[in-house]
């Protein structure tokens, strides 16, 4: 056997490795792929199309004020956390049956982790400008 054919393994084994990194949620990442929310949300307390999602970590599903709900949404008794972001961005229709977002979901599993762990950073109102405490960033569970 020649020398470059019995490191292949390691090679092989040490590629595998690179491509699947334990991926630790990032917030600016995550702020880049809210780029596909703007044209709807806010982060500042303004409705337009879509609710504001000013300090949505923490809020009942449908209870942002101001914002004309669907009456599904009002009914659906989430209290928005990661785990509830991530679930209802990965399928909005499924994990909020009724509701009225006009918005398919995100697939890709790393970008919906970054979006979801700068959305729980965003401050309630009131709140804005202090930096809030980075609670989800790197939690093993999101
Ligand atoms: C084309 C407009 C549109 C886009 C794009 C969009 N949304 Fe929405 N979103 C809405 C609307 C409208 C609702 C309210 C749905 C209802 O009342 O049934 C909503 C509701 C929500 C809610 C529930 C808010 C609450 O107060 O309970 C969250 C969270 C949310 N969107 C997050 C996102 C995120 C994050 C993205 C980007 C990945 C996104 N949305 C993309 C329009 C949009």
């Amino acid at each position: 056997m020649k020398p470059s054919q019995s490191s292949k393994p390691l090679a092989v084994i040490v590629l595998l490795i690179a491509l699947h990194p334990v991926h630790a949620q990032d917030i600016a990442a995550g702020q880049a792929v809210f780029a596909h929310c703007a044209a709807c949300h806010s982060i500042n307390g303004s409705n337009g199309i879509g609710p504001s999602l000013q300090g949505i970590a923490g809020r009942k599903a449908g209870s942002f004020p101001g914002f004309e709900y669907s009456r599904a949404m009002k009914a659906n008794v989430t209290v928005w956390d990661a785990q509830s972001l991530n679930a209802y961005l990965g399928d909005p229709h499924g994990m909020a049956p009724g509701n009225l977002m006009p918005f398919l979901g995100l697939a890709d599993a790393v970008q919906r982790a970054d979006l979801v762990a700068y959305l729980v950073t965003l401050p309630p109102r009131g709140l804005a400008g202090i930096t809030p405490p980075r609670l989800y960033a790197g939690h093993p569970g999101n």
